[in-house]
């Protein structure tokens, strides 16, 4: 049994971890552990000093000691003494705000729960338990109902509240965070996932100060800026040892991490909807639904807990037709024609394409309305009958003909003022009234929390996908939202359309991928913009970074594999010099890079050298022979390019016969220093040949003697070896 009760103490056990809360005699949920399995009862490490200021409830009496300032908590609120960062807010009709919650009851029952509305990790029955604790104000009908699923076998577990208003006034929710943790004790330091548009997803490790950090979103996505996953690791801690805790938000929206370091060093962590612009009006009888936190734990460093998120994300965040098996390999036009194609020009990047072994083509923005720049036609989903003049049909079967699948782009979210959909229904943009919107790439944004917008954009992707063998989607969105406002919302609740344009952007997703079950969805916001579990729910890859330049993809993509497995990736090889950066870098490092994710081109084919073609058509090859290790294999950084010369990486596959080591050197110096890389999870009793000299190693050389990375000449060139077991 994953989930066990002794009294009223609670035991949440995976393979490799224990989860621990107790409610105590006041009824207040104390969280005593989250850590390896200790065979214990936690409740011994609890402190009850008697702290200054820091108050006592009123049944506490004379107990100057009890105090929920200083004691670790399961979902920390407001109006009790605890002076730290709350997870839950609400207010009255008179204004108060406390919310003193008690242990009321608790469930179990097997499988892992839904939400309604919201992605959900979800599991099978014998996969996984699911634990509900209702807690319930003493004054108010206010209940919150936690909710917990184990799922041993991945050392997962996630948490969800509900805030349910079983009184008769309305209350207002200010905050409702899916995640509350406090770790009473260690020196603690945090790992957050930084950038901006082109550099997405830098790791930042920092020691933890006294007080709130924090790192958020309030552009409407997750963002390129901070990304709703964080980590919280021991001083020491690195890839192959030391304690860390990770934690992924399912949200596409404005979410919120903040950390409080408090008085008597304890951690606290909360995770959930941003509380700027968010306040949810509860009548009586109404809940309220957080988004999901997945969490997860490793007594072994980063790259356990890397393995863990990339499991559970890949078998139980991921849905559908696609989510385990090779994806095509991709031909995109975007960085090749940008606006400036028509049918002719599509068929002969196709073309060019088929000739090398590439499986769909993929096209980008500018086949619908008058879409001949950024400046026009967003919202118009009809094709442009002057670049396409037989229409999709017409595109498609031509492609089809050579051998190819066929995929689209839309921006589905968006409009522009120069379309025909906004002369029609200027009422269907997020502004305010009587002020002037602000534009981001000169568009502006549809009010997603209206049901006829969806409707709407229901009807004419259908449309769209119905009229040709169409076997794709990049969904794509271009600018971060302000303006928050909608028509439909009255004055008192405007602060809930944040949250309710996330709920109709799911809503969309839901009813496109169930209607079109054969269709691959890729996300994309400017490339990882809204790069997280939420989105992977749907789409089960996304467009990693628009930034295509090999060299960086190998910062952008470490940093997005802490969490997000190599499947979800979304990587092409596009043409030198870089349309980001200028730098060129050869074919195959290139390939190398993009062979780190879901690998596909983004360039026309035809304008390579003889031997560049050459060298694509290995690549491949070689992909759709690697592709199956590369995404179910266990993926191990070896190096962290943002401090080495060079960015290295294996894949190794589950029964480790088979080993990739592929990446980059950066630099190339004059007598180069020998650089060994140790290889990671290899059978050590095992002998490993590899294919490029036929040379054999044992698994216990590699690891613990290494390889000698090859001698380069020049910069940014690539590194391939493939292992392979002799010996069974
Ligand atoms: C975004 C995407 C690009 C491309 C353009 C088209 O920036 O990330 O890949 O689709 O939009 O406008």
């Amino acid at each position: 049994m994953a989930v066990r009760v002794e009294g009223q103490t609670f035991y949440l056990e995976t393979k490799n971890t224990l989860y621990q809360m107790k409610a105590d005699h006041y009824g207040v949920l104390k969280h005593l552990w989250y850590g390896v399995k200790t065979g214990q009862d936690m409740e011994y490490l609890l402190d009850y000093p008697d702290v200054g200021f820091s108050g006592n409830i009123y049944d506490a009496d004379r107990d100057r000691a009890y105090s929920q300032d200083t004691m670790p908590l399961e979902y920390a609120t407001e109006g009790v003494g605890d002076f730290r960062i709350p997870a839950v807010g609400v207010r009255y009709e008179n204004g108060a705000s406390a919310l003193d919650l008690r242990y009321e009851g608790y469930r179990i029952e097997d499988g892992k729960y839904a939400i309604p509305g919201l992605p959900a990790v979800y599991a099978e029955e014998y996969e996984a338990q699911t634990l509900e604790i209702t807690l319930k104000d003493v004054v108010s009908d206010i209940r919150v109902v936690l909710k917990y699923g184990v799922l041993p076998d991945f050392d997962v577990i996630t948490r969800s509240a509900v805030i349910v208003n079983d009184g008769s006034q309305t209350v207002m929710v200010n905050k409702a965070h899916s995640l509350c943790l406090d770790i009473p004790y260690g020196k603690w330091e945090w790992i957050h996932f930084h950038g901006r548009h082109l550099k997405e997803r830098t790791p930042e490790r920092r020691p933890l100060l006294h007080g709130v950090q924090q790192s958020s979103s309030k552009r409407g996505i997750s963002s390129h800026h901070q990304n709703p996953t964080v980590l919280l690791c021991k001083e020491g801690c690195t890839e192959t040892s030391g304690t860390c805790i990770g934690a992924a938000l399912m949200y596409s929206g404005c979410f919120q991490t903040q950390i409080e370091y408090d008085q008597l060093n304890q951690t606290r962590l909360v995770m959930g909807i941003n509380t700027h612009m968010f306040c949810w009006e509860l009548k009586p009888g109404e809940r309220f639904y957080t988004p999901e936190a997945i969490l997860s734990m490793s007594s072994t460093g980063f790259e356990t807990l890397s393995h863990q998120f990339h499991r559970v994300i890949r078998e139980h965040v991921c849905r559908g037709k696609y989510k385990l098996i090779e994806r095509p390999v991709l031909i995109n036009n975007w960085e090749a024609t940008y606006f400036d194609f028509n049918e002719e020009k599509l068929v002969e990047i196709a073309r060019g394409a088929a000739e090398l072994g590439v499986d769909m083509l993929v096209m980008d923005d500018g086949w619908f309305g008058q879409r001949d720049n950024d400046d026009a036609g967003l919202g118009d989903w009809y094709v442009n009958r002057d670049k396409l003049p037989g229409g999709l049909e017409s595109l498609v079967a031509k492609v089809n003909d050579l051998g190819m699948d066929f995929g689209i782009w839309f921006e589905p979210e968006m409009i522009s003022e120069n379309s025909d959909l906004y002369r029609a229904h200027p009422e269907w943009v997020v502004r305010i009234p009587g002020r002037k919107p602000v534009r981001g790439r000169y568009q502006l944004v549809l009010d997603m929390s209206r049901p006829d917008v969806r409707d709407y954009l229901f009807d004419v992707m259908s449309r769209i996908l119905n009229c040709a063998n169409i076997r794709y989607v990049k969904w794509d969105f271009n600018r971060s939202v302000s303006d928050w406002y909608s028509e439909l919302l009255p004055s008192g609740r405007q602060k809930e359309m944040p949250h309710r344009f996330v709920l109709g952007l799911y809503d969309l997703l839901e009813r496109l991928t169930q209607a079109f079950p054969d269709v691959l969805f890729e996300g994309c916001c400017g490339g990882g913009g809204r790069f997280d579990a939420g989105v992977l729910y749907y789409c089960p890859q996304i467009w990693c970074s628009d930034d295509t330049d090999a060299f960086e993809r190998t910062q952008i993509q470490y940093g997005t594999s802490f969490f997000y497995p190599i499947s979800t990736i979304g990587s092409h090889v596009s043409a030198v010099p870089n349309h980001q950066t200028g730098r060129t870098t050869s074919v195959k490092a290139r390939g190398v890079t993009a062979m780190a994710g879901t690998f596909g081109y983004e360039l026309d084919l035809n304008k390579l050298l003889p031997e560049e073609k050459a060298e694509v058509k290995k690549q491949i090859g070689l992909f759709k022979e690697y592709g199956p290790l590369i995404h179910n294999g266990k993926y191990y950084r070896l190096s962290n390019p943002f401090e080495d010369q060079y960015a290295v990486w294996e894949y190794v596959s589950s029964d480790a016969k088979k080993v990739l080591v592929q990446g980059m050197i950066f630099r190339t110096e004059p007598n180069m220093l020998r650089y060994p890389i140790y290889l990671r999870g290899l059978d050590p009793e095992k002998k490993y040949r590899l294919r490029e000299d036929g040379i054999i190693y044992s698994g216990n050389a590699l690891m613990n003697g290494g390889i000698l990375i090859p001698k380069a000449w020049g910069d940014y060139v690539p590194v391939e070896m493939y292992l392979e077991a002799i010996d069974g």
